[in-house]
């Protein structure tokens, strides 16, 4: 192998141990730069004969060319190596699946309280909010319930603490508070309007717009089975003034069932029972004429001609003012019209079955 031969190997081997542009770049001088390996040796040939430079000449340039091709090579080489790491790099994994934002709807008990606000709303009932956890007085004492009721037993009843018996100190049992706590609003405003800021104490027994309210929420009892949740709703209704009897309780809940359940032909029975905030009251069944709940009375809430001594704790004259409560659940009622058996599925947050009532 003659010189160079040698220098054209010696000149790729070098190429090739070059991993960046740069290294590449200083190996190229030393073999094509001013001082290196080809220029040298051109220079070499100034004292040759004009022959001899022909030919040696000739193969320089040769081994020039050659090495001038290895560098491109390892140019491209390189290039292409720097091309490839940052696509790997800079890689997207397109099969990876994209972020999915789900569609939301309203909890089939939250729309079955829509329902039955829009359906007594347009009997002329208000709809009314009330606190959740309440006092002693407003949950049991002022709705007539003495003192050594069952209901009033930690068995059944959560208890929070720091309150009194005027204070907040339970997690109210039903909505019926609120039969109190809106006629007591409602009584205020009016009286004062009658008597001015002067109004007294005592009953009030003025002249008023009637008391129409629905109080839709949640309440709370020491309960828990497949029809039973320890957090459930009620739906109370109140509506009192001086000419209401149970005839108006009777076409108004009926009205509203009818509606509720879009069939006309439902059944409802008021059935004899207690309630210590009524007198009478009433339990009331329906039943569907047809379907799979058909022939069976379905209880969906307890009703009843307010109490004289409830009517007294809302301010209110008893020998005026008369009227009629209810209260219902609404969960009972989601159920029956879906036709879900276990009350549990409502609260157990799956979104396989939630997404039903989309
Ligand atoms: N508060 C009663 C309960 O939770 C239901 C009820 C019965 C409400 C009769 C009423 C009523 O307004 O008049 O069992």
């Amino acid at each position: 192998m003659n010189d160079l031969q040698t220098v054209v190997l010696a000149a790729r081997a070098a190429f090739e141990l070059a991993v960046t542009p740069a290294e590449l770049e200083n190996a190229k001088a030393q073999y094509l730069g001013k001082s290196g390996r080809i220029t040298d040796m051109m220079k070499g040939m100034a004292a040759l004969s004009v022959d001899e430079k022909k030919t040696l000449g000739a193969a320089i340039n040769l081994a020039k060319q050659a090495i001038e091709q290895a560098l491109n090579d390892r140019r491209q080489a390189l290039a292409e190596a720097e091309l490839q790491a940052q696509l790997q790099a800079e890689a997207l994994d397109v099969s990876l699946p994209g972020r999915q934002r789900g569609q939301g709807g309203l909890h089939p008990v939250s729309l079955t309280l829509e329902r039955i606000e829009a359906i007594f709303g347009s009997m002329g009932f208000e709809v009314a909010q009330g606190p959740e956890i309440e006092s002693d007085w407003f949950n049991f004492t002022a709705l007539n319930t003495p003192e050594d009721h069952p209901a009033r037993s930690m068995h059944d009843t959560f208890y929070v603490e720091g309150g009194t018996e005027t204070a907040p100190n339970l997690l109210r049992t039903h909505t019926s508070p609120m039969q109190i706590r809106h006629a007591v609003q409602h009584v205020k405003k009016y009286r004062q309007q009658v008597e001015g800021t002067a109004a007294t104490g005592g009953l009030f027994s003025g002249a008023m717009p009637e008391i129409r309210v629905i109080a839709p929420g949640r309440t709370y009892r020491v309960d828990s089975d497949a029809t039973h949740s320890p957090m459930f709703h009620q739906c109370e209704g109140l509506w009192v003034g001086e000419n209401v009897s149970f005839k108006d309780l009777k076409y108004v809940f009926t009205d509203f069932c009818h509606s509720f359940f879009e069939n006309d032909s439902l059944v409802l029975r008021f059935r004899p029972s207690f309630f210590p905030f009524t007198e009478p009251s009433a339990e009331i069944d329906i039943q569907f004429p047809s379907g799979p709940l058909a022939g069976r009375w379905l209880e969906v809430a307890g009703s009843g001609q307010v109490h004289p001594n409830v009517i007294c704790n809302m301010g209110l004259d008893p020998e005026r003012y008369i009227g009629f409560a209810f209260g219902m659940g609404p969960d009972r009622l989601t159920m029956l019209r879906y036709g879900v058996n276990d009350l549990r599925l409502f609260f157990d947050g799956d979104i396989r079955f939630l997404s039903q009532f989309r």
